[in-house]
């Protein structure tokens, strides 16, 4: 049933292209290769906290890289932008997410949406245990949520058992003295923050309240300063879509973020999010169907920001 022209509009584009088959599903996690490739929701959520929604829009999945602006944006809350930068850089990189790219003088991450600087922002998370670490990341996101978020653990078991890039960049970083503390330990807490389940709906929801400068419009709680929710969508815009982020500028032109769990997150500040979910991966690792559908919603509803 569908009550709004937004919500037809976002049924239109469903039939659209449910019917777009491209790309595969994640099988470097093992459990990722289980999930229905046909499921597809679409969300758009305003600043004000308006939601319109089609498709499998309640449907869960997990987070994965979705997560990295978020954990950016609290470690940037717990130890401030300069402490953050001499650990992270802000340039886009160019790079695939999982690239080994650090500065070859500063030894720094490029940015903070690939791996490596996504593992850095997790270690940065003030905590006096590695579940204290995981607790107060799923606990932010869930405000950004405006709902209680859980983790999913066959996802997170089967990360943990084969995640061993991750494990290298971890220690490297370790190596070069970015991360502190046991990187065994800051890469379990990433695996979990990247295991943590959504649906569509809370990520158009996570992004309305950065379009919101920081505000959830649905519970009204301020989450995160709005100089660093202005930081977050800078580098959303520059490297949240790695080594696709210049055609995603180019043909979208909306700060975003991906992860291999089939889910695309759009943000448009001062105005709305945009939310899609669809797990069939293209070679970049974004959903294939979300960014075929993201190109045809911005430029129908013209919010390419330039
Ligand atoms: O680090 C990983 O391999 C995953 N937990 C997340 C990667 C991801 O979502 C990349 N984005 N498209």
């Amino acid at each position: 049933m569908t009550n709004s022209p937004i919500e037809k509009y976002l049924e239109d584009i469903y039939k659209r292209f449910i019917k777009n088959n491209d790309g595969q599903l994640a099988d470097y996690i093992p459990e990722l290769a289980t999930v229905d490739p046909d499921r597809f929701g679409l969300v758009l959520a305003t600043a004000d906290g308006q939601v319109y929604k089609y498709g499998d829009t309640s449907d869960e999945f997990t987070i994965q890289s979705i997560s990295k602006p978020f954990t950016y944006g609290l470690a940037i809350s717990d130890n401030g932008f300069d402490y953050v930068d001499r650990k992270i850089d802000v340039e886009a990189s160019g790079d695939a997410y999982n690239e080994i790219s650090l500065d070859a003088d500063t030894h720094r991450p490029k940015n903070a949406m690939i791996n490596a600087g996504a593992i850095t922002s997790t270690s940065l998370i003030r905590a006096a245990s590695s579940e204290e670490r995981y607790e107060r990341i799923r606990d932010f996101f869930s405000k950004f949520a405006a709902r209680d978020l859980s983790l999913d653990q066959a996802v997170y078991n089967s990360e943990l058992e084969t995640g061993h890039r991750n494990r290298a960049i971890a220690w490297m970083l370790k190596n070069f003295d970015i991360i502190e503390g046991n990187p065994e330990e800051v890469i379990r807490s990433y695996f979990e923050q990247c295991s943590t389940l959504v649906s569509t709906e809370d990520l158009a929801i996570m992004g309305a309240t950065l379009a919101n400068n920081g505000v959830n419009p649905i519970s009204g709680e301020e989450i995160l300063d709005s100089s660093i929710v202005e930081r977050i969508l800078s580098v959303m815009m520059t490297a949240g879509m790695y080594d696709g982020a210049g055609d995603w500028m180019t043909s979208v032109g909306i700060p975003a973020k991906s992860g291999v769990g089939g889910g695309i997150l759009g943000v448009l500040p001062g105005q709305l999010a945009i939310a899609v979910f669809s797990p069939l991966l293209d070679r970049h690792g974004s959903s294939a169907r979300g960014v075929a559908a993201f190109e045809t919603i911005s430029s129908d509803l013209n919010l390419h920001i330039m």
